[in-house]
């Protein structure tokens, strides 16, 4: 292995490939880490705004209460990239590249939520529950959550190869949406080297999602699709379709009774 792939450098020999090997602490100065860490964090390498960023974020991620909501729900129009009226952000919300984070109307973001806008976008439509405890990672290619869509407690959605959740959708407790994979061809190179192949996931519009499903990249699940829960979805699932297990089978469609597993 190289030191150019040790360091993560990205693979061009093949093309399926789309993303560097993982990083870890990078090995410079103190300065050039402290450069890295300011773009981590805010997106760019602006003193000005990782500074604007840290101060309201310090003054204002703890405070309780409702009224430790409301301010934040104000003065986060100076960090975020939008955020409509009426939006309840709870205490403990951690925001990571607040600059490609937008919040529609009325978005509520629970407790221990983290939110990270990293080198894509994340973008929640208005009337978006996000109960508490849960983390969403823009990655390189986004996510965006359309109106209405109630993400429960714990939920982990990834937006590596990009993710887009339709209108009114409802994610249980505990539901993984992963859009990549780490590529393992290579036995002599260890697998964190190898990079990563991602696959847009889509969930339709009105879908309902069980506890603990998780939905693998490049899937697309139809309008109004109902999965188990405990489901692994390995592939597309069509509108309207009741699909359980895992790997996540088609046993019923919504309107009819459900058949044996
Ligand atoms: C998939 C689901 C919606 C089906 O509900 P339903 O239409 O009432 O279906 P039934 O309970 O009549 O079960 C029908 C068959 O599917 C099986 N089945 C139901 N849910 C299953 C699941 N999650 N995984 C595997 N098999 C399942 C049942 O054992 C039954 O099999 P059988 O016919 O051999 O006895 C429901 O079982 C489920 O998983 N709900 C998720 C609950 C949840 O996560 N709630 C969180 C709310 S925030």
């Amino acid at each position: 292995m190289s030191d150019a792939q040790r360091h993560g450098a990205q693979d061009h020999s093949n093309p399926a490939v789309t993303t560097r090997g993982r990083r870890t602490i990078p090995q410079g100065s103190v300065a050039r880490n402290f450069w890295t860490y300011v773009e981590r964090v805010s997106g760019g390498r602006s003193l000005g705004r990782f500074l604007l960023q840290g101060l309201v974020l310090t003054a204002l991620y703890r405070l309780p209460t409702i009224a430790g909501a409301i301010l934040r729900a104000f003065a986060y129009r100076l960090i975020l990239a939008g955020i409509g009226r009426s939006c309840v952000i709870e205490e403990d919300v951690r925001l990571q590249i607040p600059g490609r984070i937008t919040l529609g109307h009325r978005v509520f973001v629970g407790q221990y939520a983290y939110l990270d806008g990293q080198t894509s976008y994340l973008r929640l439509g208005n009337d978006v529950h996000l109960a508490r405890f849960c983390t969403l990672r823009a990655g390189e290619h986004g996510i965006t959550v359309h109106d209405g869509v109630g993400i429960n407690t714990r939920c982990y959605l990834d937006g590596n190869g990009g993710l887009e959740i339709g209108a009114d959708a409802l994610l249980s407790p505990g539901v993984q949406v992963i859009t990549g994979n780490h590529v393992f061809s290579d036995p002599d190179t260890p697998v964190r080297f190898q990079g990563t192949a991602y696959g847009k996931v889509t969930i339709g519009q009105d879908c309902w999602l069980g506890t603990n499903v998780i939905v693998l990249p490049g899937v697309t699940i139809g309008d109004g699709a109902v999965v188990g829960a405990g489901a692994v979805v390995t592939k597309d699932i069509a509108p309207g379709a009741i699909a359980v297990g895992v790997p996540a089978k088609v046993v019923g469609q919504r309107g009819l009774r459900v058949r044996s597993v």
